[in-house]
């Protein structure tokens, strides 16, 4: 057998956590074949809660999982880890200001830099799920500059798989035949998931739907939408399907794309491909190979869904304005945005 990875996730006793080790340990991110040291982290009000997670793992008794460490200290934490799945954060809570919230997660997102900066695996692959997740990741990327930016991304796939999903019930096919959706630029509600390159059982999706007013609008929306629709009415946010979804991301970048050049989307530092802001996390469709990811080239783009793309890309833009607003104001300093 393979010796064991070792895998980060921050943010353990939370929902996310709750719901993702046990797809970790059962193979669900890194194979059948791939056994795994889980590294969990929270922070003190949470140790007991973390500690009972530790023991329900052990009880699982997971024939993949070598090894659990459990742990409020970031450096302990990150120490080794081959993955890291950052699903810790400051939730926006009722009456807080976007700035205030911001303003926490930069701070926490700096701090876990330095952390993974220090202790991770050479190559280590990062996921950022907490929110405001493209701007915790970018924040990420700027504190820890010896972990190379292709390193570091953050999750859209959730929301891919979303859009997925409401092709595959709008068209009756099964998931497994719709393909090349694509989520560009924030995760937020300026995402923009397009359909014009989508494909249902290898037919154009447009053309199986047969409804573009539908596609145009509703179907954006609900993709759009999706998370406060669940937290609606579940009174709790998505867990399940996040954590799901992070999954993909790490198996799809480690062990590769299908073949067939069929794509997934994912946040990553932006080279300025069809038209994105540089210097900001956005998610592109890319296919993944060899453990490395490439943006999707030479898709034609039409006026409506370039519009799309920008309005999320400055979205991005004034989020990491406010992210180093929040740096400059903190004790911390600047740092080289
Ligand atoms: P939760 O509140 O149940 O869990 C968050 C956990 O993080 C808590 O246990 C908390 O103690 C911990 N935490 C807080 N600060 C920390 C720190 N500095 N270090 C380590 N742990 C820390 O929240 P839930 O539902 O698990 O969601 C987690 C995050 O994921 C939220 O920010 C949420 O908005 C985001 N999310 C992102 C999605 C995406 O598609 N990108 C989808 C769904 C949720």
């Amino acid at each position: 057998k393979a010796p064991p990875k070792r895998i980060l996730v921050t943010g353990a006793a939370g929902q996310i956590g709750y719901a993702i080790c046990p797809m970790i340990a059962r193979g669900a991110m890194l194979g059948p074949d791939q056994p795994v040291i889980l590294h969990m982290l929270d922070i003190e009000p949470a140790k007991q809660a973390l500690e009972g997670v530790k023991m329900e793992l052990i009880d699982a008794a997971y024939p993949l999982l070598a090894g659990v460490v459990a742990t409020t200290d970031a450096e302990e934490a990150c120490k080794g880890v081959d993955v890291a799945v950052m699903v810790g954060g400051f939730p926006r809570k009722a009456g807080m200001e976007r700035k205030d919230v911001m303003s926490k997660n930069v701070a926490i997102y700096k701090a876990q830099a330095a952390a993974l900066e220090k202790g991770a695996a050479a190559g280590c692959k990062v996921l950022v799920v907490a929110n405001p997740a493209n701007t915790n990741a970018l924040i990420l990327k700027e504190n820890a500059p010896s972990i190379p930016a292709e390193n570091i991304t953050c999750l859209t796939r959730l929301d891919h798989n979303r859009a997925v999903g409401q092709l595959a019930e709008r068209s009756g096919v099964h998931n497994t035949k719709v393909k090349n959706v694509i989520i560009w630029g924030n995760h937020s509600s300026t995402q923009y998931p397009d359909v014009n390159h989508a494909t249902i059982d290898g037919k154009p999706a447009r053309e199986v739907i047969g409804n573009d007013e539908y596609l145009d609008g509703e179907f954006i929306q609900v993709v759009q939408q999706r998370g406060a629709a669940i937290i609606k009415a579940r009174g709790l946010s998505s867990a399940l399907s996040a954590a799901s979804s992070a999954c993909d991301h790490i198996r799809d970048w480690v062990l590769g794309t299908p073949a067939d050049g069929s794509y997934v989307s994912m946040g990553v530092y932006s080279d300025g491909s069809y038209g994105a802001p540089k210097g900001v996390i956005y998610s592109f469709p890319v296919t993944c190979k060899d453990g490395k990811w490439t943006i999707v080239q030479g898709l034609s783009i039409d006026d409506k869904s370039a519009a799309k793309m920008k309005a999320t890309g400055d979205e991005l833009v004034e989020e990491k304005a406010l992210a180093l607003e929040c740096l400059a104001e903190s004790a911390l300093g600047p740092n080289n945005m």
